[in-house]
């Protein structure tokens, strides 16, 4: 008899054409944080996926609460206790937060087996503000951001009395603050005895939470270890088998002339009177909590809604863009946080995604053929390392932070010249993320302009020249990279 709630013995995973777990083993004990680390594609979110009854293995076996057990689908491995954030959740973006929540186990009245919406919206109210967050549980899903889907998605597993809870890649949208509010949480339900698989590409909070980590590379376990044992040069060395260094490799430019200036844009309820300007081969690092109004500003700025007030513009030309249409063709990008949604077509190939932007100028002008769509498409599926089984795959088959990678690489391979990044690195792994940085770096040092959205503080102290900072709407400071401190930005983010 052991102490192991739950174990994966020797389990495969085969999709068409790819093998994604090649008999790979794990156990979770009772009362532990687990944490599973590996590079895009090593196979966390399958494993994961087979121990919830989402994927059926290939091969090898599940054991739970020390018997084997053959999940049929999620809900049989949710009844015995097994709850689960995935990576890209399914969700109802028409329905409401609570319903969302409670999708398959609404509160009903004992009388009239009715939905008792009081309770549900009661419930849903305090699940949300013991994550400490104020949304509303009427609110449709369709209508929050990406961090605050990512709040309702943590909240829905919380809802259920569960013996072991599986995280992946929960922070991965989440500012420190709010990361720091669903560790007490996790430290809460480890003293209480759940077990906790935590997946995660930000290898600080690993070092945090875990009490253990086992590293996965090309489907394969490679080693469990215990969080003392290890530091982060070793934690890196497991999931890439090398050392990576240099995660920051910026280059250092003379900012040019003025590209962006945005003077006193404002709009309802989303950002008020932001003023700041961008120059050739600078990055502006733009910081702030989730609900600080980032992206509506970004989505703002690209064209994507109309500002009420306030003026923009490129170079000395003032300009109104009514539309993405109208600024990619002013020469400004805009790579989205949500990506699945707005980033990338799933049912187009890697080569296809890629070279979508160019599409509309390349064909108008008569040149774009297949080689020289090949050729692009293979220089940034490389600079990225995409891991795909080719170009003419499906970007929907793809591990979650290769679809990132895709959805990067379209952009970065337009010609854009100021591109708004929205969190460029989410979901993406340590190795890939060096190669990122570098991209970005090269970019600004060509003469690009680029704002760079992130709520990864040591991405933002690494890569950008100047800070924005905001906090609801309203921008707190502006920063030289010089002395600046992870303290000091997150004492303005905070600030209220
Ligand atoms: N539905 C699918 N169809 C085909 N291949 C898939 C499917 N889901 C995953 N794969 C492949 O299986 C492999 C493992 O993917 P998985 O999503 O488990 O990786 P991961 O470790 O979670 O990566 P990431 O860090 O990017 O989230 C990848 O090569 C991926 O392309
Ligand atoms: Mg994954």
């Amino acid at each position: 008899m052991n102490d192991h709630i739950l174990e994966l013995r020797g389990v495969s995973k085969r999709y068409p054409g790819v093998l994604a777990l090649g008999g790979c083993s794990f156990d979770l004990r009772l009362g532990e944080v687990h944490a599973i680390v590996g590079e895009n594609g090593a196979g966390k979110s399958t494993l994961i996926k087979i121990a919830t009854g989402v994927q059926q293995p290939t091969d090898g076996e599940i054991r739970y609460e020390g018997e084997r057990v053959v999940w049929r689908n999620p809900q049989e491995a949710i009844q015995r206790g097994v709850a689960a954030v995935y990576q890209d959740p399914a969700t109802f973006p028409d329905l409401s937060v609570a319903e969302n929540i409670f999708m398959n186990h609404q509160p009903h009245s004992a009388v009239s087996r009715r939905i008792h919406w009081g309770e549900l919206h009661e419930r849903t109210r305090d699940l949300l503000r013991s994550l400490n967050s104020g949304i509303d549980p009427r609110a449709s899903l369709g209508r929050l951001s990406a961090a605050e889907r990512q709040l309702v998605e943590i909240a829905k597993a919380l809802s259920v009395n569960a013996k072991v809870l599986i995280l992946d890649e929960p922070t991965s949208t989440l500012s420190r603050s709010e990361s720091d509010e669903l560790f007490r949480i996790i430290g809460d339900m480890r003293a209480k005895g759940v077990g906790i698989v935590f997946i995660s590409h930000r290898l600080d909070d690993i070092f945090n939470i875990a009490d253990r980590v086992t590293a996965l590379r090309d489907g394969v376990h490679v080693g469990t270890e215990d969080i003392g044992n290890i530091d982060h040069d070793k934690l890196v060395q497991m999931m890439v088998g090398r050392e990576v260094k240099n995660l920051f490799p910026k280059i250092e430019t003379t900012p040019g002339k003025e590209m962006l200036r945005v003077k006193k844009l404002s709009r309802k309820g989303e950002f008020e009177e932001i003023s700041f300007c961008l120059r050739e081969g600078e990055i502006m690092g733009l910081y702030g909590l989730i609900g600080a109004g980032r992206t509506e500003l970004a989505k703002c700025i690209f064209g994507m809604t109309r500002a009420d007030s306030g003026r923009l513009f490129l170079g000395d030309q003032e300009a109104t863009l009514k539309d993405p249409r109208a600024a990619i063709s002013a020469g400004i990008a805009y790579i989205p946080e949500d990506r699945d949604e707005e980033g990338i077509i799933l049912d187009m190939d890697v080569r296809e995604n890629i070279t979508l932007p160019l599409l509309e100028t390349c064909s108008r002008l008569g040149w774009l053929n297949h080689e020289l769509e090949t050729q692009t498409a293979t220089k940034y599926a490389d600079a990225l390392a995409v891991k795909s089984s080719g170009l003419d795959q499906k970007v929907g088959g793809l591990s979650g932070g290769n679809k990132q990678k895709v959805s990067l690489a379209k952009w970065l391979a337009s010609h854009c010249r100021i591109l708004i990044l929205d969190e460029p690195t989410k979901g993406i792994d340590v190795a890939a993320k060096a190669a990122v940085h570098q991209l970005i770096s090269e970019f600004a040092s060509k003469g690009y302009s680029i704002l760079m959205i992130s709520s990864d503080l040591p991405e933002i102290l690494g890569m950008a020249d100047r800070v924005l900072v905001m906090h609801e709407g309203v921008l707190k400071g502006e920063f030289d990279r010089e002395g600046l401190t992870e303290e000091k930005i997150l004492s303005e983010a905070l600030s209220g």
